[in-house]
């Protein structure tokens, strides 16, 4: 079926084109997934269809290795992957970018950045990736891998990271320098062919030399094709309490001051420009295990004391140290959105199993679970916070979307809310997002226990109308708003009380007011 679609697009071009006509070429939104080859989603699994870009996890940086510049990857386990993924981007027109980096393998980044020659080698290792491979089909060691760019994740310039990483207040001067070099050989490499330079970043704009995100980023732009921000893993283990792994605003205390709206307004407001910014989403949660029990807390919040320990997450969890930077042997906590759905979540997308309650939250805009048995807390995305991420992707203009990672999904479920990227821009969106932090009086009533599963793909403004009075101008033929009706997809417009209204993320019973802050926003008056 997917091939049609594309196949009538490619017909228009075939002359010019070899490769099929992507979305990416057809709206220039972005839904750039990684794909890591622990995952175990072989390549010939993937839906190619779903994505404009795919980035393969990681080429790694570390203390291991012959020199701080050597990109390590197993010639077996990733090189064959990257062939296979190479060789299905190009039949369907998919880009495929090498990750340089991650979070164990970002260790010697700050070494080689501040050395002249270690760039030049570095540089020099990461083209192998991207170049041809002119050493015959069956060569032992390929001399290119005919990859169409170069991701960089280091973690981070100017901090730490993993505990085995070399950094220095230095570091992102030097990463310009790096940056510019590197521009400077690719187009000298590929003078007809421009190959890809991107970057994931923290929420905020890399560290200056005194340790405080840089306030001018214009520096670094002409030399990144895009970046997108890990807008994930805010609050977790190192969190004073238990919180969001992906808030969408900014909450109250005691959550961490970070989400995916502030990540936007922190680049932004440092000159990254928009049509250069995708923005990440985690298809995982987060898991910790609570002192209290959530569901009877007063008033109701995701917030709460946990124990000093992680709990083991999902059936795929691992206790085991990792090879290129050992951290210990502890839990990640972590439930792959396919864990929920096969646990947790086994009846619906928000229909929680025996055992488990669902909430959402209204200042992170996302779910989380609680199993009062065993006081595990689970903050997570799903269709319903996705949706408001995308929405507000679109109403801001950015370049698209990133997800980690390509093994997580179920059934297509979260992949196809970051294809409504594509989609048509969902109207006056612009309000949905706040930059400041709320006063705590919000917190007391920021979470809704969900008991039943709300239709959150399927919008309602085609609901029974309670109006008495016949609308007029630019409410003709919207209905009125209903109390009992979940308005799923932000941009549903409603009328109420002689006004037009457009809610602004996921809402129930909240009746329409002109409030600035409120998820209606009043439009014009019928
Ligand atoms: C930001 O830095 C660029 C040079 O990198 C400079 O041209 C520009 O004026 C700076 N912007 C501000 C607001 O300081
Ligand atoms: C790691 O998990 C295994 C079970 O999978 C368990 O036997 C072992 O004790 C755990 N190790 C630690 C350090 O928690
Ligand atoms: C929901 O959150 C918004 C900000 O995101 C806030 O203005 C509003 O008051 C909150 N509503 C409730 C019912 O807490």
């Amino acid at each position: 079926m997917k091939f049609s679609i594309l196949s009538v697009a490619a017909a228009a071009v075939a002359v010019a084109m070899a490769a099929p006509l992507t979305k990416r070429a057809t709206d220039n939104n972005l839904v750039v997934g990684y794909w890591v080859p622990w995952g175990d989603v072989p390549v010939s699994a993937l839906d190619m269809s779903k994505y404009t870009h795919i980035n393969y996890g990681f080429g790694v940086l570390w203390k291991g290795a012959a020199s701080p510049a050597t990109v390590t990857i197993d010639r077996y386990y990733d090189g064959d992957n990257i062939q296979a993924l190479v060789a299905r981007g190009n039949t369907a027109g998919v880009p495929i970018l090498i990750s340089i980096g991650g979070w164990t393998g970002s260790q010697t980044f700050s070494t080689v950045a501040a050395s002249a020659s270690l760039r030049k080698t570095f540089i020099n290792n990461a083209l192998v990736f991207v170049r041809q491979n002119t050493a015959g089909p069956e060569a032992e060691n390929p001399n290119g891998w005919g990859m169409d760019g170069i991701d960089i994740d280091w973690e981070y310039p100017g901090r730490e990271g993993a505990p085995c990483n070399t950094y220095a207040p230095q570091d992102s001067a030097n990463y310009l320098l790096l940056l510019k070099e590197l521009r400077a050989q690719l187009d000298l490499e590929f003078p007809t062919k421009r190959k890809l330079i991107t970057a994931a970043v923290r929420v905020q704009p890399f560290d200056d030399a005194s340790g405080k995100p840089l306030s001018n980023v214009s520096a670094y732009v002409p030399y990144f094709d895009w970046i997108s921000i890990m807008a994930y893993d805010i609050m977790g283990s190192w969190s004073a309490t238990t919180g969001g792994n992906a808030p969408f605003n900014t909450p109250p205390s005691p959550g961490d001051p970070f989400s995916f709206v502030q990540s936007i307004n922190s680049w932004r407001s440092a000159g990254w420009p928009a049509e250069k910014l995708v923005v990440g989403t985690a298809f995982y949660g987060r898991s910790q295990t609570a002192t209290v029990n959530m569901d009877t807390q007063n008033p109701i919040t995701m917030y709460a004391p946990h124990a000093a320990t992680v709990p083991k997450g999902g059936p795929g969890d691992s206790n085991e140290s990792n090879f290129y930077c050992n951290e210990g042997s502890e839990w990640s906590g972590q439930w792959k959105w396919k864990e929920l759905r096969g646990g947790p979540l086994s009846a619906g997308p928000t229909s929680p199993s025996a055992g488990w309650t669902r909430h959402w939250d209204n200042a992170t805009q996302t779910p989380w679970l609680f199993n009062a048995g065993t006081k595990t807390f689970i903050s997570y995305d799903d269709v319903q916070s996705l949706t408001v991420k995308v929405n507000h992707v679109k109403s801001q203009g950015l370049k698209g979307v990133m997800l980690w990672d390509m093994s997580y999904d179920y059934n297509s479920e979260l992949i196809n809310v970051l294809n409504q990227v594509h989609g048509p821009s969902p109207t006056s969106t612009s309000g949905t997002a706040t930059t400041t932090s709320y006063t705590t009086t919000t917190t007391t009533t920021a979470s809704t226990t969900i008991t039943t599963a709300p239709t959150t793909t399927t919008t309602t403004t085609t609901t029974a109308t309670t109006s008495t009075t016949t609308p007029g101008g630019a409410c003709v033929g919207v209905a009125a708003w209903n109390s009992a009706t979940v308005y799923g997809t932000a941009g549903t417009k409603v009328t109420y009380g002689g006004y037009l209204y457009t809610n602004q993320w996921w809402t129930q019973n909240e009746t329409p007011s002109s409030s600035d802050w409120g998820v209606w926003k009043r439009g014009a008056a019928c």
